[in-house]
């Protein structure tokens, strides 16, 4: 009935982008050491998550605490979805049978481990495995590998009719993700976010004609699911291009960075480089004259590849999960959450916390996340992928794919910059969930095995033990 009283520190907060908001949250913790406190903003009031233990608590209470009212505003503000539309979209946001958790569930079945999730990942993989052969020798590796990412990707899950084969989308595509922040919060677009408005609309009508031309006959199940569901209930075919325009930040926004910090941890240091390659060697089996790499194995048989990656994603990713209190709540028993306002976990607070990873939590340690000799962190603490019921439902997709793109090119080429030593000077400001590098680095690859490779799946594919929630139950919040 009557809440606790709880004494939040308050503090101003201007709007910022991503990576500035993240060394504030950063500095904030450090500074006030508080398990929970509230930034205003004029007209709201943000919560902010400490306390890696409050995290579970926060995801259990998935309708008090909810993410759907904030989906509803980016149906609006970011995708620019229409009203009849929105009318369908934003109906009932909490209940189960509502718009965005119906959406939500046809989405995930084409990403959930599994016979279509098997065949997206093997269509991407071998996708990037055919580019090489085509490869420059001198490439600037973050624009190759997110280049290499977003046309696998996407190949991958829109077929041969792919609307990012336009270089016109592609070019649309990076000021659509440059305006993202801009656009969310709504305040005069038109005005502000030009670039941004004019980049949505060419991706928009490029996904209007590739579903006019009945091109999903030949795309994945995720694609075919996302168009199928908003058509069955009415919603315009230009209100599922503008939602399809506003997926694609999800499907390959953070793919692309995450790909590159993957390949500069693994070729900038010696000891990872020998570490990752000697584990993937034993991925490949020679036949014919022909190289054909494992990927089912490197998946289950190359833990320090997959810590590597791991720990890119821990060291790099800066993004919050985010939940709208939709009623008054006592967090915890203790902290109280006003209906109206807005509750963050930012992932870099729990991402450099001591507390969760240790004493060198600021370091980039590639044997972190293997679970021999046991590690003692703890696995809430990483959120890369968020948590709770919107957990990332594309993390498999995504992992694979980035491990199948670094163990491939551990196993073809040596990559050194062109000059100087590896760099990356810092990070750029990025309003998307990744950090990108301040600058590109000029690359040389050189080719180590000029056979011909084949990437093959021995086995169907199983789950990797990625986030908390696909952990044992035993040993999930710890
Ligand atoms: C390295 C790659 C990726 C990272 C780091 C990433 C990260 C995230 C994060 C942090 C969230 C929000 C979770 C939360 O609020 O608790 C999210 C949600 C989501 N992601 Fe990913 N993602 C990646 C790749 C993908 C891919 C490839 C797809 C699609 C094929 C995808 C589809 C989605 C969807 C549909 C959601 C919304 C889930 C919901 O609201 O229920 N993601 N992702």
């Amino acid at each position: 009935m009557v809440a606790k009283r709880v004494s939040y520190k308050q503090i101003q907060l201007q709007q910022s982008r991503m990576d500035d908001c993240a060394n504030r949250v950063n500095l904030f913790r450090d500074k006030y050491k508080l398990p929970i406190y509230t930034l205003r903003l004029p007209g709201s009031r943000l919560y902010v998550i400490n306390d890696t233990g409050l995290i579970p608590v926060l995801q259990r209470q998935i309708r008090t605490l909810s993410i759907s009212p904030i989906i509803v505003r980016i149906f609006s503000h970011f995708m620019g979805i229409s009203e009849p539309a929105l009318d369908i979209m934003g109906r009932d946001p909490i209940e189960d049978s509502g718009f965005v958790h119906q959406m939500t569930i046809g989405t995930t079945k084409g990403l959930a481990p599994g016979p279509n999730l098997d065949d997206l990942n093997a269509k991407a993989v071998n996708i990037l495995n055919a580019s090489l052969e085509h490869t420059p020798t001198r490439v600037k590796m973050f624009q190759w590998a997110s280049h290499e990412i977003m046309m696998a990707t996407t190949n991958a899950v829109y077929g041969p009719r792919n609307p990012f084969k336009d270089p016109a989308v592609r070019a649309a595509y990076y000021k659509l993700e440059g305006g993202l922040l801009t656009l969310v919060t709504g305040f005069l677009p038109s005005l502000v976010a030009r670039e941004a408005l004019k980049a949505r609309r060419i991706i928009t009508e490029a996904f209007v004609k590739y579903f006019a031309e009945n091109s999903l006959e030949e795309a994945s199940v995720y694609a075919r699911n996302r168009y199928q569901y908003p058509s069955s209930l009415g919603v315009p075919v230009e209100d599922i291009a503008k939602m399809e325009t506003g997926g694609s930040i999800g499907l390959i926004s953070n793919t692309m960075p995450a790909t590159f910090w993957t390949l500069y941890h693994i070729f900038s240091d010696p000891a990872v480089l020998e570490d990752c390659h000697e584990e993937v060697k034993k991925a490949v089996r020679e036949r014919g004259g022909e190289n054909y790499l494992d990927l089912a194995y490197v998946k289950s048989c190359c833990p320090l590849l997959v810590s590597t990656m791991q720990e890119a994603f821990r060291v790099h990713s800066i993004g919050m999960s985010v939940r709208a209190v939709v009623e008054d709540h006592l967090l915890g028993g203790e902290y109280l959450l006003k209906k109206g306002s807005t509750v963050l976990i930012p992932s870099t607070v729990q991402h450099n916390s001591s507390t969760a990873w240790g004493k060198n939590a600021n370091d980039f340690y590639h044997k972190r996340f293997l679970k021999k000799p046991k590690t003692k962190h703890n696995p809430v603490a990483f959120r890369a992928f968020g948590g709770g019921s919107t957990l990332c439902p594309g993390r498999h997709f995504a992992t694979t794919e980035i491990l199948a793109f670094a163990s491939i090119i551990l196993l073809r080429f040596d990559i050194k910059p062109v000059k100087g030593p590896w760099d990356t000077k810092l990070y750029k400001e990025t309003n998307a969930a990744f950090r990108i590098p301040n600058h590109d680095i000029d690359v040389e690859l050189f080719l180590r095995d000029c056979r011909k490779w084949h990437i093959i799946f021995s086995e169907p594919g199983k789950p990797m033990e990625i986030s908390t929630e696909d952990l044992p139950s035993t040993s999930k919040e710890a």
